[in-house]
C-alpha cells in the first residue's frame, strides 16, 4: 500500500503569490481555510487549428469546460479526438505555427492565459499549473540527476536556496512513494524503473505546489500493477494536497476509478459531460454508450465486447455536421446538416446530440 505523506509546506499553509493562494480542500464543500470551493480554471469556446500542407486541421472545435478546486476531471475519448491538443492549448504548449489558437479564453485566477505575455505564462507553466506530458519518459533529461531536475523549478519559481530545494526535492520523492529519497536524488533517470520514473515525473509536476495538475495519459505505458499504484497515489495526493486535476485517458475504466466528472471528447468537441456516476448510470450520447459497451465486464462475463465500427473523422473541414454521424446507428437527416451544440439536459449533465435536444420538434430539420 502506498503512503502519500504530505510535507508541512503543502499541508500547513496556503501559499500566496502573484497568482493567488492555493487552499487544500476539506470534505465540507469548503476549503480547509473556510473559503467556498470555486472554479480554478475556466475554458470558453476554445478552438485550435493546425495549418498543414493538406489544409487546415480543425483539432479542437469550440470547447467549454471548467475545473473546480480539489476535483478530478477526466477527459476521455479515442485517439485523435483532441484531448492532448485541447489541454496543451491551455498553456500554449503547441508549436505556433503550425498550430493556431483560433479563438477562446482560458481564465485562470482572473487572467486569460491566451492573452498574457510569455514571461507571465512561464510563471504559470510548471509552477501554478503542472503538466505531465503524454510520453513522460521523454520529459526527463537523461544527462541530469533526478534531484537536479526536481530542484530546478523549485529554485527558478520559488526562489529556494540549493539546500532548501534539495530538502524539498527529497520530500517530494518521499511523497510520491520513492524509497530512500535522499539517496535517490543523485541518481540518473536510467537508474529508475518505468514506474519509478513516472513517480519522478509526477514529483516534478507537483514541485511548486500547483493549483492545477494536467496529466496526459500518464499511466498508459505502465504495466497494470504499476498503473494501479499510480492511480492510488493520485487519489491520495489529491486528498492531501487539494489541487484540481485534469486527467486525460482513452480508458473509461480508469476514469471511473478516479474522476468526479467525466468529459467525453469526439472529433475535437465535447459530446457529453456529467458526473462519473451519471455517465455510467445514464449515458446519453451514442458515442459514450459505445465506449461503455466496449468496457470489459460491463455486460456480464458471457456477453461479447462490442467495438465501435468505422473511423474517427479527419477534421479537415470545419464542423458543419455531427462529427459522429458516420458511425452513429441513430443518425438522421439533421445530423448530416448541422452540428448539435452541447446542451444541458439535466443539472450537471450536458450532451451534444440532436436526439437529446429539449423539444422533440428540434430533432427534425430546423
Ligand atoms: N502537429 C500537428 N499537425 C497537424 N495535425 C495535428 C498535429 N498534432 C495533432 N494533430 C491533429 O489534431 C487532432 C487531435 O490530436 P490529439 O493529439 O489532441 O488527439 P488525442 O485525443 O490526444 O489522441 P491520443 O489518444 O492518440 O493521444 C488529430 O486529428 C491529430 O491528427
Ligand atoms: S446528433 Fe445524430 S449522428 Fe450525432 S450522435 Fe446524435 S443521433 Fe448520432
Ligand atoms: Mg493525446
Amino acid at each position: 500500500m502506498l503512503e502519500a505523506k504530505c510535507f508541512p509546506s503543502h499541508a500547513a499553509k496556503a501559499r500566496t503569490s502573484q497568482w493567488g493562494t492555493h487552499d487544500p480542500v476539506s470534505n465540507t464543500g469548503r476549503s480547509v481555510w473556510g473559503r467556498p470551493i470555486s472554479q480554478v480554471l475556466a475554458v470558453r469556446d476554445l478552438k485550435t487549428v493546425f495549418h498543414t500542407q493538406d489544409g487546415i486541421v480543425h483539432a479542437v472545435n469550440g470547447v467549454n469546460f471548467h475545473v473546480d478546486e480539489g476535483e478530478l476531471l477526466a477527459v476521455v475519448g479515442e485517439s485523435g479526438s483532441g484531448k492532448s491538443v485541447a489541454m496543451m492549448s491551455l498553456l500554449r504548449l503547441l508549436p505556433i505555427p503550425p498550430a493556431e489558437i483560433a479563438s477562446g479564453e482560458v481564465i485562470f485566477q482572473g487572467r486569460d492565459l491566451t492573452k498574457i505575455d510569455m514571461k507571465e505564462l512561464r510563471q504559470v507553466r510548471g509552477a501554478r499549473i503542472g503538466f505531465i506530458f503524454q510520453d513522460p519518459m521523454t520529459s526527463l533529461n537523461p544527462v541530469f540527476t533526478v534531484g537536479y531536475q526536481i530542484m530546478e523549478p523549485l529554485r527558478k519559481h520559488m526562489g529556494l536556496s540549493r539546500r532548501e530545494a534539495r530538502k524539498r526535492a527529497a520530500e517530494l520523492l518521499d511523497l510520491v512513494g520513492i524509497p530512500s529519497p535522499e539517496d535517490r536524488l543523485d541518481d540518473y533517470p536510467h537508474q529508475f524503473s518505468g514506474g519509478m520514473r513516472q513517480r519522478v515525473v509526477i514529483a516534478i509536476a507537483l514541485a511548486c505546489d500547483p493549483n492545477v495538475l494536467i496529466a496526459d495519459e500518464p499511466t498508459t505505458a505502465l504495466d497494470v500493477t504499476v498503473q494501479a499504484q499510480i492511480l492510488e497515489l493520485v487519489r491520495e495526493l489529491r486528498q492531501k494536497l487539494g489541487m484540481a486535476i485534469i486527467w486525460i485517458t482513452h480508458d473509461l475504466g480508469v476514469a471511473a476509478g478516479i474522476a468526479d466528472r467525466i468529459m467525453v471528447m469526439y472529433g475535437g468537441q465535447i459530446v457529453e459531460h456529467a458526473s462519473t456516476a451519471e455517465i455510467f448510470a445514464d449515458p446519453r450520447h451514442p458515442y459514450t454508450r459505445a465506449l461503455l459497451d466496449s468496457l470489459p465486464g460491463r455486460h456480464g462475463r458471457d456477453q461479447p465486447l462490442s467495438s465501435i465500427g468505422g473511423q474517427p473523422p479527419l477534421l479537415m473541414t470545419a464542423p458543419s455536421f455531427c462529427p459522429f454521424q458516420a458511425r452513429c446507428p441513430h443518425a438522421f437527416d439533421r445530423c448530416l446538416r448541422e452540428n448539435p451544440p452541447l446542451e444541458q439536459i439535466a443539472r450537471g449533465h450536458d450532451v451534444a446530440c440532436w436526439l437529446h435536444v429539449p423539444n422533440a420538434e428540434a430533432r427534425h430539420d430546423a
